[in-house]
């Protein structure tokens, strides 16, 4: 086992490495600690149902709702300061200028005013598109209307933007991602870029560029989305920990991996097993975007999503993405992982 100061001495030696070294990463001033707040999908998906499901349909009154609740509930107190959209918030076709413009019915106001609605809470706005012809859904993409596309969201007010993968040929992605990435820069609105581009390529049996997605990205998605059981928590939790000597060096103050959604206070999970998602997360340096009815959370769960002392490790400034020590082979449910944070001091 290593000694406290030994820790130390390691912990000072990799600052001033890092400081030595530098890092070739996207400079954008954002996401220096990884982005916290709420999206949609895990929870809401593509429900466009708002006649018959009309509380919980994909649509502006959702988004104020839960803008609200973030406030008025203290998770914005907390740190979860963006909300943010997913798929299926779009209309079938892009306007008569070639732009693109939200479903009329479920969106009646407008996503500029959605924006407001969200800033006039103190809270940041969240975007989601895909780099391909059409959404995962199949509303329309950004191919072919990267420019225009990137002036439409810094015009609506967009702070963070998730940028899916769907109906593209990941080869493509190496030119694409950036190319967006440059005109959301030109456009001079600070937006957080996050990309889905790894994680296709991975499906392809590609191996990422991770110096480019570092210099373009402020996170990005390693591996499978997150659904609402233990199952799948478990099945990305091993898949960074079998993969962690090529995931960690990749993220710091600016560029996180993203294992995905928090699912505390949905159905899929146990109270006890709400608590290791949370912890794993923090130790993983995640992103913590909730998705989850903030309406309805049990208390007890909504206290793992509010515990300030978790969400520290997590936000530590120094960004180093923690490891796994051991994997207990016989029985696979005791792990040993490790993050250091500032001071030297060790979360196990
Ligand atoms: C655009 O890129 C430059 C150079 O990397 C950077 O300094 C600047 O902060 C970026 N601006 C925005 C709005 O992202």
């Amino acid at each position: 086992m290593l000694t406290l100061t030994t820790m130390f001495k390691a912990l000072t030696l990799a600052c001033i490495l890092a400081l030595w070294i530098g890092v070739d990463a996207l400079d954008n001033g954002l996401a220096l600690t990884p982005p916290m707040g709420w999206m949609a999908w895990e929870r809401f998906r593509c429900n466009v149902d708002c006649t018959n499901d009309p509380d919980n349909c994909i649509s502006e009154s959702l988004f104020m709702t839960m803008s609200d609740l973030l406030v008025s509930e203290g998770y914005a107190d907390a740190g979860y300061e963006v909300v943010s959209l997913d798929d299926c918030w779009l209309a079938d076709e892009r306007d008569v200028d070639g732009k693109l413009q939200p479903d009329p019915l479920r969106f009646p106001s407008g996503l500029k005013a959605l924006g407001d609605y969200i800033h006039a809470k103190g809270l940041l706005f969240g975007m989601y598109e895909d780099y391909g012809t059409h959404t995962c859904a199949g509303y329309p993409g950004i191919l072919g209307h990267l420019e225009t596309d990137a002036n439409t969201f810094a015009e609506w007010g967009v702070d963070y933007l998730k940028l899916d993968g769907c109906y593209a040929d990941p080869k493509d992605m190496d030119a694409g991602y950036p190319e967006f990435g440059q005109y959301l820069n030109a456009t001079n609105r600070p937006i957080v870029y996050s990309c889905s581009w790894p994680d296709y390529q991975r499906e392809e049996g590609m191996t990422p560029d991770w110096e480019s997605i570092i210099k373009t990205c402020n996170l990005w998605r390693n591996f499978d989305d997150i659904q609402d059981s233990w199952a799948s928590v478990t099945s990305i939790v091993d898949y960074y920990g079998d993969n962690q000597d090529s995931i960690i060096p990749n993220a710091g103050p600016g560029h996180w991996n993203d294992p995905d959604m928090l699912i505390i206070g949905n159905f899929g999970l146990s109270y006890d097993q709400a608590k290791v998602q949370m912890a794993l997360w923090a130790i993983l340096a995640a992103p913590l975007i909730m998705s989850n009815d903030l309406r309805d959370i049990d208390p007890k769960f909504k206290a793992i999503l509010l515990n300030k002392e978790i969400i520290a490790v997590d936000q530590d400034k120094l960004g180093i993405q923690g490891r796994r020590l051991s994997k207990v082979s016989l029985s696979s449910i005791v792990q040993v992982y490790q993050r250091a944070v500032v001071g030297g001091s060790l979360m196990s």
